[in-house]
C-alpha cells in the first residue's frame, strides 16, 4: 500500500503522514521543503518501518502534477493536501501570487487526481481525499482567490465521488476551519478576526479526515463550529454573510 501526501511538511500533510505511517502504509510525501520532509521521512522509518520517499517540488508550477506523476507512476491513496491562501484586497495582490494559488490549490490537485484514477478504476480500489475547507461554502472577501478555490475543490470533489460511486475508488473531501499550523502565517492573517478564535489541532482534523477517507465519506467537516459555518449560508440573506464573512478575514 502506497500513499502520496501533498504538503506534507508541516500543518495537516505531515499528521495524514503520521497516521498512514502508523496504518504501516509506504509514503511519498511532497513540498517544497527538502530538510523538513527529510526529517519527517527519518522519524516515520524508525517508529514505523515503513519506506519514505520525499520528493522536493514546487507544486505551484504548470505541469508540476505531470512532473510528479512521472516520478511516481502510481498510489494507492492520494491526499491532496498541499494549499496556501493570500490576505488582501484582491487588486492589490501581486498577480505572480494569485496565480501560484491557482496553480497549487485548484489546477495541480484536479491534475494529479486525473493522472492517479484511471489506474485506482482500473483495480476498483482507491482512496483520494483534497483538502478543503470551511471557505468553501461561502465567498470570501479579501480572500477571494482563496474561498473561490476552495468552493471549486468541495465541487469537484463532490462531483467525482458521485461519478465514482460503486467504483471501489473513494473520493473524500475534508473542510476544516481555522487551524493551528503554518498556514496563517503565510497567508499574512494575524491582524484577523478569525486569527483570534480558537484553533483546531492539526493531528485532530487529519484523523477526522483519515477515518472519514477510510469510510469512504464524501465530505467531512470537523468540529461542531465549522459544521454551523458550513450549514449556516443555506440560511442566511447574502448582504449578511458577505458582511459577516468579510469582517472575519479583514485586517484590522
Ligand atoms: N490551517 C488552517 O486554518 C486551514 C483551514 C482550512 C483549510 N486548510 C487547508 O489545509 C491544507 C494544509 O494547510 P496547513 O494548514 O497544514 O498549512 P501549512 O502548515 O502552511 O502547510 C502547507 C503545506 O503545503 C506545502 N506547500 C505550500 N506551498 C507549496 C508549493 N508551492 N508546492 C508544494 N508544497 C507546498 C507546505 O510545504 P513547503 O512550504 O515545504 O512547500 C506545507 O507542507 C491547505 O490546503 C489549506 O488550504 C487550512
Amino acid at each position: 500500500m502506497k500513499a502520496l501526501v501533498t504538503g506534507a511538511s508541516g500543518g495537516i500533510g505531515l499528521e495524514f503522514a503520521r497516521l498512514l505511517a502508523a496504518d504501516r502504509c509506504d509514503l511519498v510525501l511532497v513540498a517544497r521543503s527538502a530538510d523538513r520532509l527529510d526529517a519527517a521521512a527519518r522519524d516515520l522509518r524508525e517508529r514505523h518501518g515503513v519506506q519514505v520517499e520525499t520528493i522536493a517540488m514546487d507544486l505551484g508550477r504548470l505541469d508540476a502534477a505531470a512532473e510528479l506523476f512521472a516520478r511516481v507512476p502510481d498510489c494507492d491513496v492520494l491526499i491532496n493536501n498541499a494549499g496556501f491562501a493570500s490576505n488582501g484586497r484582491f487588486d492589490e495582490l501581486p498577480q505572480e501570487r494569485t496565480r501560484e494559488e491557482l496553480l497549487l490549490d485548484v489546477v495541480t490537485l484536479t491534475e494529479l487526481t486525473r493522472s492517479y484514477l484511471p489506474a485506482m478504476r482500473a483495480r476498483a480500489s482507491g482512496r483520494i481525499l483534497n483538502v478543503a475547507s470551511t471557505a468553501a461554502f461561502l465567498p470570501g472577501p479579501f480572500m477571494a482567490v482563496y474561498y473561490a478555490s476552495k468552493a471549486y475543490v468541495l465541487s469537484f470533489s463532490l462531483a467525482l465521488s458521485e461519478e465514482l460511486r460503486g467504483s471501489g475508488v473513494s473520493v473524500t473531501c475534508l473542510c476544516p476551519g481555522a487551524t493551528a499550523t503554518g498556514f496563517v502565517d503565510r497567508a499574512k492573517m494575524h491582524d484577523t478576526l478569525l486569527n483570534r478564535l480558537p484553533l483546531a489541532d492539526a493531528a485532530g482534523v487529519a484523523r477526522a479526515g483519515y477515518r472519514g477517507m477510510l469510510r469512504g465519506k464524501d465530505l467531512v467537516v470537523p468540529g461542531f463550529s465549522n459544521k454551523f459555518v458550513a450549514f449556516s449560508p443555506k440560511i442566511t440573506p447574502r448582504r449578511v454573510l458577505l458582511w459577516s464573512s468579510r469582517k472575519a478575514v479583514e485586517q484590522r
